[in-house]
């Protein structure tokens, strides 16, 4: 078969390069922004008078030809044709005969490539923004129904104060949130065209680089021809975001993993988003959560990948760069399916309030509270500090919890104990003394879910 760029040669590519350098068998995924990117350079050829009406007519009909037999899957990649770009051509010539020949005036593959991929990851990052908002609807629906549920706050995986699951779920709202704005802004940097940039230098024909720019609907134009073609930080940034949300998943699966298991037992996944065992009948493994939280890893790989392959390279385009798709492709998969699923499955996770409150029931997570209640009655904190140790360390040896010491023994540790501290100590007393803004009380935390669902709303 001959070749696009055959010209120059006296023989056939060898079979084996064929194959090592085609990138059809994955760029295909960008067959539609190639149609529409054409379409627009050819309108923009027949607008600047480089091209004869008839002729962008021509090409226009064979593009959208191309444009159907692709969307019934009828049109046959070869690997011969290389990439996804020309083998788009190849057809459309095929089609409409040599005056398809005409699209590439004024253009390179190097261009068009960062064109489509500009115009795949524009839409991408929207679709995504919008799981991402979907996700914190359902964690926003679990922290109101949770503003009255009570289970231990951990730092270093030990109990530290107790404080309302709600205020958890909320934290997840507000790292989504960043995620969310993150996107949001890399998308000012994917919102840019390449074309009319050529191969690397510009082009010698008069086209109008604003007029494309203004039918695909990008909001700006790159300003240097050398870095149009050679930039993948757009994709990078994305790749970032990606990561880092990923990570924050990944925090989240862990905590769905533990909470479910046995040991926790604080909350139940729903039978649609776990799976059983083939051989030992009575599990219920949170497979979704702990897939999540190992696709994290091919994340961070594409982006390490990426930032790799582009360490080095010179300017302007070099073949290197090819493989800047398939991380990008499967991080976009790889994300979206995460996210598709785990906003049902918070939805419909329950909550085992009973067994949370017990927990807190069981524990020290009040013991900050004496001290603040000693500090308040002028007692420096540190020797306030001091004697609570020495309180906690009395009900261990005594197997009793601070709720269940007398009067007479708190007063063997300091005269400044009254009745009041039996209030003190109340989980819900706990919890709503931490009123400071940002903080669990129950009062900071309708606060936060009231500016969240107003965030959402405005979006
Ligand atoms: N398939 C190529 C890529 O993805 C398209 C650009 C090819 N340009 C070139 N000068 N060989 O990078």
């Amino acid at each position: 078969m001959s070749k696009l760029w055959g010209g120059r040669f006296t023989k056939q590519t060898d079979k084996l390069v064929e194959e090592y350098t085609a990138s059809i068998t994955f760029d295909k995924e960008l067959a539609e922004e190639d149609i529409q990117g054409s379409l627009a350079h050819v309108t923009m050829l027949g607008k600047c008078g480089i091209l004869p009406a008839e002729d962008v007519e021509k090409i226009k009909d064979g593009l959208m030809q191309v444009q159907s037999m692709i969307r019934r899957g009828e049109l046959e990649y070869t690997i011969a044709n290389e990439d996804i770009h020309m083998n788009v051509e190849k057809k459309l010539i095929d089609l409409v005969g040599p005056v398809g020949g005409k699209l590439h005036t004024g253009r390179s593959r190097n261009d068009q490539v960062a064109t489509d991929m500009h115009l795949y990851l524009r839409k991408r990052v929207v679709d995504l923004v919008e799981l991402l908002h979907k996700l914190q609807e359902a964690l926003i629906g679990q922290a109101k129904a949770n503003l009255d549920t009570i289970f231990p706050g951990y730092t270093h995986l030990q109990r530290a104060q107790p404080v309302l699951f709600a205020h958890h779920m909320m934290a997840y709202v507000a790292m989504f949130q960043r995620d969310i704005e993150r996107l949001q802004d890399s998308y000012k940097r994917v919102d840019m065209l390449p074309l009319g940039a050529g191969a690397l230098a510009g082009t010698t024909f008069p086209i109008d680089r604003h007029f494309v720019a203004e039918q695909l609907g990008f909001g700006r134009i790159y300003d240097n021809s050398l870095d149009a073609v050679s930039d993948r930080d757009f994709i990078l940034e994305f790749l970032s975001g990606a990561a880092i949300t990923m990570m924050h998943l990944s925090r989240l699966c862990e905590e769905l993993v533990l909470w479910s298991s046995t040991e926790f037992a604080f909350i139940e996944l729903d039978d649609g988003f776990t799976t059983g065992s083939s051989i030992m009948p009575q599990k219920k493994n949170p497979d979704v959560a702990e897939l999540v939280r190992g696709k994290t890893g091919r994340v961070y790989g594409n982006l390490f990948g990426l930032l790799t392959v582009l360490k080095a390279l010179p300017l302007a385009y070099n073949k290197d760069m090819q493989e800047d798709k398939e991380g990008m492709f499967d991080t976009v998969r790889t994300l979206q399916g995460a996210l598709q699923l785990f906003a049902p499955m918070i939805a419909t996770m329950k909550v085992n309030k009973g067994r949370m409150r017990e927990a807190v029931n069981q524990d020290f997570s009040n013991a900050t509270d004496i001290a603040d209640y000693l500090a308040s009655k002028g007692l420096p904190f540190r020797q306030a500090h001091e004697i609570i140790g020495k309180i906690v360390l009395y009900c261990i040896q005594n197997k009793k919890y601070l709720l269940d010491l007398t009067m007479d023994e708190f007063k063997q540790f300091s005269h400044l104990f009254d009745d009041a501290i039996y209030r003190v100590l109340q989980p819900e007393q706990v919890v709503d003394a931490r009123a400071v803004y940002g903080g669990t009380a129950t009062a900071q935390v309708s606060g936060a879910i009231e500016r969240a669902e107003e965030e959402l709303r405005r979006t």
